[in-house]
């Protein structure tokens, strides 16, 4: 069959664009080749390989992970099933945190819950000087996470832990984190490829909870790790704001605020420590 021939027959399957993706993926080859030579044969390991992956995308499971691969902030990242596939509305938070570091300050940046790498890589490539630490609960997690610094040329020093924990005393002048916030039971889990994803990525797994679990215990830990001065940011979902905001208060923190996405959705909270 030719690629063209290919493409056409799994776009009757899939949508236009991953079926083209895929073609692309398992032949190895650009948009250009493919609109520049449609009529080159596809061997038959590279069928079976294509209708697989046709398969698994019309079952649901979502195209970066059959990629291996997702856009962050204009770059790509590796991505597996054992990390979130990253969203572009927590490109808001990599906004919101380089408004807050000098570019070449040496300034000390955490990532808590780092996953797949994406937030302190990007720092780390916007603010050449800084000093990175990354901390997952998900070992797995934090080899995709180091395999992506490696690719950006990021050194990050990754610990593996609950939150704080692996941090001993250090203090640093800015924390970001997008912690799992979906409440368990949430049929928003089911939808959308969410049940590809890791579940202690999206939830934070307490039945008949509020989803808020990890932010309490993110916002609870931040002020005796932030430097005087120093900004928290965290991510949040689309009604937690107000919740957050309260979390922040109660911790002491100054400049309490909530940012919103592209889609005018509340979606970042976050304070500074006096
Ligand atoms: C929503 S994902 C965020 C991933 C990445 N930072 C991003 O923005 O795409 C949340 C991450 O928190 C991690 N996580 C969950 N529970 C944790 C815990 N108790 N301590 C540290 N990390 C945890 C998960 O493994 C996951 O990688």
């Amino acid at each position: 069959m030719t690629i063209a021939g290919a493409w056409h027959a799994a776009s009757q399957r899939i949508d236009r664009l991953d079926a083209r993706l895929l073609v692309e993926q398992v032949t190895a080859c650009t948009h250009a080749d493919l609109l520049a030579h449609p009529a080159r044969s596809l061997s038959t390991d590279q069928l079976s390989r294509l209708d697989a992956l046709v398969g698994r995308r019309a079952g649901g499971e979502p195209l970066a992970y059959l990629l291996g691969s997702a856009a962050f902030y204009g770059r790509e990242f590796w991505v597996t099933p054992a990390v979130l596939i990253p969203r572009p509305e927590t490109e808001l938070l990599v906004e919101l945190a380089i408004e807050r570091v000098q570019p070449h300050s040496g300034a000390r940046i955490l990532d808590l819950g780092t996953g797949s790498g994406v937030l302190a890589v990007t720092l780390g490539c916007l603010c050449p000087e800084a000093r990175l630490t990354a901390v997952d609960l998900s070992v797995a997690a934090l080899a995709v996470a180091s395999s992506n610094a490696a690719r950006h040329a990021v050194e990050i020093d990754f610990r593996a832990g609950q939150w704080f924990s692996p941090l001993g005393e250090e203090r640093f002048n800015l924390i970001v984190a997008n912690p799992p916030y979906v409440a368990q039971g949430d049929p928003h889990l089911q939808q959308n490829g969410l049940p590809f994803e890791p579940q202690m990525a999206l939830t934070d797994g307490v039945v008949g909870g509020d989803g808020l679990a990890c932010i309490r215990l993110v916002v609870g830990g931040a002020a005796v790790h932030l430097r005087p001065g120093g900004w928290l940011l965290v991510e949040h979902g689309y009604d937690q704001a107000g919740a957050v905001r309260e979390l922040l208060h109660r911790q002491g923190l100054a400049d309490v605020a909530s940012w919103r996405d592209l889609s005018m959705i509340e979606r970042v909270s976050g304070g500074r420590l006096h």
